[in-house]
């Protein structure tokens, strides 16, 4: 599949850093993969506290944005043919209802059934410290197929500002779905060169 021909779901739970979200939609934009929105009524919240940006305008970010409670969008479906799903940020609350099976909402429905038809679910995870609680969860959904991608900084490419070190981290999840967006300074790439 080429960048073009490729969809995918970007949800935004309610925990911290939301720019994580904003960044993948924008990235996912600037490289022509087509999106699909889910955001839910906690990640409106932390827009509002985050971010100097409306709703509104988080939704214009995607191709195509889905409520919450439309249970019935096209991302319910398994035969909706999606390279998978990117939860960014994801709160625990998400992380452990997808974990459960319990899809009360399009975020965790969308989840389930990119994990029913083994397609690829990264969870970028944004919570610390863990409980055991959480940890078991974490290992339930790796053995289910998801990929817990927990949103934790890196430094060896020496980041400058905070923008560096978002886009490489939304960069290295993008990864995981093989999608070149060109925001990951990539160890020891120059010296190949
Ligand atoms: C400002 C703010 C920051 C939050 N940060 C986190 C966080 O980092 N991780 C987390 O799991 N929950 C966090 N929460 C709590 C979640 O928003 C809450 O558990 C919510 O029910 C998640 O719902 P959702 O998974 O449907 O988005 C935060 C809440 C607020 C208001």
């Amino acid at each position: 599949m080429s960048e073009r021909q490729k969809r995918i779901i970007v949800g935004i739970s309610g925990a911290s850093g939301i720019i994580y979200g904003v960044r993948a939609l924008e990235l996912l934009k600037a490289a022509g993969v087509h999106t699909h929105l889910v955001v839910s009524k906690a990640a409106e919240m932390t827009l509002a506290y985050e971010l100097d940006m409306t709703a509104k305008e988080l939704r214009g970010l995607a191709d195509e944005y889905h409520p919450s409670t439309d249970i019935g969008a096209s991302i319910s479906s398994g035969s909706f043919r999606t390279v998978g799903m990117l939860i960014a940020p994801c709160s625990i609350r998400s992380m452990s209802e997808i974990a459960t099976g319990v899809t009360g909402s399009l975020m965790s429905r969308a989840a389930d059934v990119v994990l029913k038809e083994r397609r690829r679910l990264v969870l970028a995870v944004r919570e610390t410290p863990l409980h055991t609680g959480h940890l078991r969860t974490m290992l339930q959904l790796s053995e289910m197929g998801a990929v817990i991608c927990p949103v934790v900084p890196a430094f060896y490419n020496k980041p400058k500002t905070l923008d560096d070190i978002v886009n490489h981290s939304v960069g290295r999840m993008l990864d995981l779905f093989d999608i070149e967006v060109g925001a990951v300074k990539r160890w020891k790439d120059d010296e190949e060169a």
